[in-house]
Order: C-alpha cells, then sequence, then structure tokens
C-alpha cells in the first residue's frame, strides 16, 4: 500500500504520496468525490470515523474505472452498504464507496427486476407493490441497500435473500463486469460466498401476486417490527446472530442487560439484540458494549454470541 522513497522522512512521504495515489485513483470520476470525510452519515449506526476518500460512483462505467485506476495505484477499496456495520472511530484508509447514486430499477420479462446495488430496500419494496410483485415482504422495515443485503444474505423469520436472487451483476477487483447466476453462488446463514468484487446490481425473481395482499403483509410485518424493534433510534439493526434454536435477543433480555450502556451506545430497551445510538455514541462505546453482554452471555448462560454486525476500520 504504501510506497516509500529511500531516505525520505517515513511518515511525510507516506502521506504525499498517499495523497498522489488518492488523486490519481479518483481521476476523471464523475460521481461525487469527497476527501478526509467522516462516514457517520453515512451509516445507520450514524457512527464513524473519516474515509481518505469517498466515492459516489454515477453508473457502472464509473465504477469500473474506479476498480482499475484504483488498483492501478494500489488503493483498497471499501463499499459502505450501511446498515449491518460498525466503522471504527478511526475510520478507513483508501477509497471508500457509496452507491447510492446506482439506483435504477428494470422490469424484465417473467417477473424479473434488475436492481442496481444503490437501490434501498425500501424503494424496491414499494416498487414491488406497485406492480403488484410479491417475493420481497420479509424485507419490510429492512433500511438497507440492495447491494448490501445481497452481500450478506439479509433475511427475517419471513424469509431471505436468496430466495429471490437469479444472478448478480458484479465488478471484479480487475474492473471487470461479470453476472453470476444464482446456482454458482453458495448462499449461507447471512453470509453469501461471492467472489471478491463490488455488487453493481441483482436480478430478482418475484411473483405475480395480489397487491391488496402484499400490502397487507408489509404492513402487518412493518406493524411488528415497529412494536419490537427500535426502528426510530440509530442502529445496526441486530447485533448478534441467534445461536441455534434461540433468539440473542430473549437472551439478553433475560439476562437483565437491556438498557445497559456504554457511553451513548445502549442495549436497546425495546430489543435485546440492538444497540442503539443515543446521540453521540463512539465506535469504542459500541465495541465495549458488545464485549460487555458477550461476556454476560457467555458466563451466565454459557452460549457464546457470534456477531451479525460486521466492525471494519482502525481504532
Ligand atoms: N425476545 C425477547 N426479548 C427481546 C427480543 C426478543 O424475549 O428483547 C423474544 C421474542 O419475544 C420472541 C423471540 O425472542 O419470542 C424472537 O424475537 P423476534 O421475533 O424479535 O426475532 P429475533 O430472532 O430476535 C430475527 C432477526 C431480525 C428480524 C426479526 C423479525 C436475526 C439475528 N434477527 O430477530 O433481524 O428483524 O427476526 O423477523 O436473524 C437483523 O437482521 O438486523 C434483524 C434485526
Amino acid at each position: 500500500m504504501h510506497r516509500r522513497v529511500r531516505g525520505e522522512d517515513a511518515s511525510r512521504d507516506r502521506n504525499t504520496f498517499r495523497k498522489r495515489d488518492l488523486a490519481a485513483a479518483v481521476a476523471g470520476i464523475k460521481g461525487a468525490v469527497s476527501f478526509d470525510i467522516g462516514l457517520g452519515p453515512y451509516t445507520s449506526f450514524r457512527i464513524g470515523g473519516p474515509a481518505d476518500v469517498l466515492v459516489e460512483p454515477a453508473d457502472i462505467e464509473d465504477l469500473v474505472q474506479l476498480v482499475r485506476q484504483a488498483r492501478r495505484q494500489r488503493v483498497p477499496i471499501f463499499v459502505v452498504g450501511g446498515t449491518n456495520l460498525l466503522i471504527r472511530d478511526g475510520g478507513i484508509r483508501g477509497i471508500v464507496v457509496n452507491m447510492s447514486a446506482l439506483r435504477s430499477i428494470k422490469d424484465e420479462p417473467g417477473q424479473v427486476l434488475y436492481v442496481e446495488a444503490g437501490v434501498g430496500m425500501p424503494t424496491l419494496i414499494s416498487y414491488a407493490i406497485r406492480r403488484s410483485l410479491a417475493g420481497l415482504e420479509w424485507a419490510a422495515g429492512i433500511p438497507g441497500t440492495v447491494g448490501g443485503c445481497v452481500v450478506m444474505n439479509a433475511g427475517t423469520r419471513l424469509g431471505e435473500m436468496k430466495q429471490s436472487v437469479q444472478a448478480v451483476r458484479m465488478v471484479s477487483m480487475r474492473g471487470k463486469v461479470i453476472d453470476i447466476p444464482s446456482s454458482a453462488i453458495p448462499f449461507e446463514y447471512r453470509r453469501a460466498d461471492l467472489p471478491k468484487g463490488i455488487v453493481a446490481g441483482v436480478w430478482l425473481q418475484l411473483r405475480q401476486g395480489v397487491k391488496a395482499d402484499i400490502q397487507q403483509v408489509v404492513k402487518e410485518y412493518l406493524h411488528y417490527r415497529r412494536e419490537t424493534q427500535p426502528l426510530a433510534q440509530p442502529s445496526a439493526g441486530c447485533v448478534f446472530k441467534n445461536p441455534p434454536k434461540d433468539s440473542a435477543g430473549r437472551l439478553i433480555e433475560s439476562a437483565g442487560l437491556k438498557g445497559m450502556r456504554v457511553g451513548d451506545a445502549e442495549v436497546s430497551t425495546k430489543h435485546g439484540n440492538f444497540i442503539v445510538n443515543r446521540g453521540q455514541a463512539r465506535a469504542a462505546d459500541v465495541v465495549a458494549l458488545i464485549e460487555k453482554v458477550r461476556r454476560i452471555i457467555r458466563r451466565q448462560a454459557g452460549i457464546r454470541l457470534d456477531l451479525e454486525l460486521k466492525i471494519v476500520g482502525q481504532r
């Protein structure tokens, strides 16, 4: 990553070279490019240190160009999908990509939609309802992007992403556009085993349904989630995976941990498997709270809670 010139002051040369490498990596990009920008506003947790540079590619060609240039300059790329993510307080070195400008949805024959990665799940669900297409009701209330939901095979008790994915369009780390049929993608619990690269879009196979019925399921499910989850507070969704045949939220509640705090990070009083940001929480607070919860559940229930939340960036 860091090129060094022998005989020069290492830290100075690192900074100058990095700035130049970064500038070269984003040269000519059509979408928005911002240097040294805090990532909190780009996450549902509203937490996160700065990116060296944040890029919002205008379209897939822009993304391809960015990936190729970044590879040439040996600058790493990280994509923020936004929801199941905690970015540490030191932020992310290199390029951070936000896909929100890739937000088109195209109808294809046979109840198939081609959806670009930056489309928000709520937007997609509304679109599907307008066309009486069923199959995504499980995702009502998930705030993430379609791309993020594919990568983590997002799901709820009603269903999961893999049930609808027909194929995924990716930009490989070499900057090639590749289409992968779902039969070639091993989907696991909250994970899709995709090749290295960036998801640019996905073909979703939906079903013709009855608009009022789809609307009804979405409404009831949203209601259930609003009743049981702290959807009005910044969070990253569920923090832990559910252990086999149990619920992390139930375990945390029965250990009496709801409302426990470190700084402004709090175990939600509504749902034990959510940590909410009460305003000024830092990533370090969230991480400390996670460790506390884990230790107590391990000691009291003998169960190891695995993270569903992805923690990235520098301390
Ligand atoms: N429960 C408690 N206390 C709590 C939370 C839950 O006792 O604080 C009990 C509930 O009463 C219920 C059981 O635990 O009997 C299950 O709770 P819930 O229906 O809320 O589901 P969950 O297993 O906690 C899963 C998903 C959620 C998804 C909901 C609803 C995981 C880790 N969690 O939660 O997904 O929204 O079902 O379908 O798979 C997410 O992925 O970010 C997420 C929040």
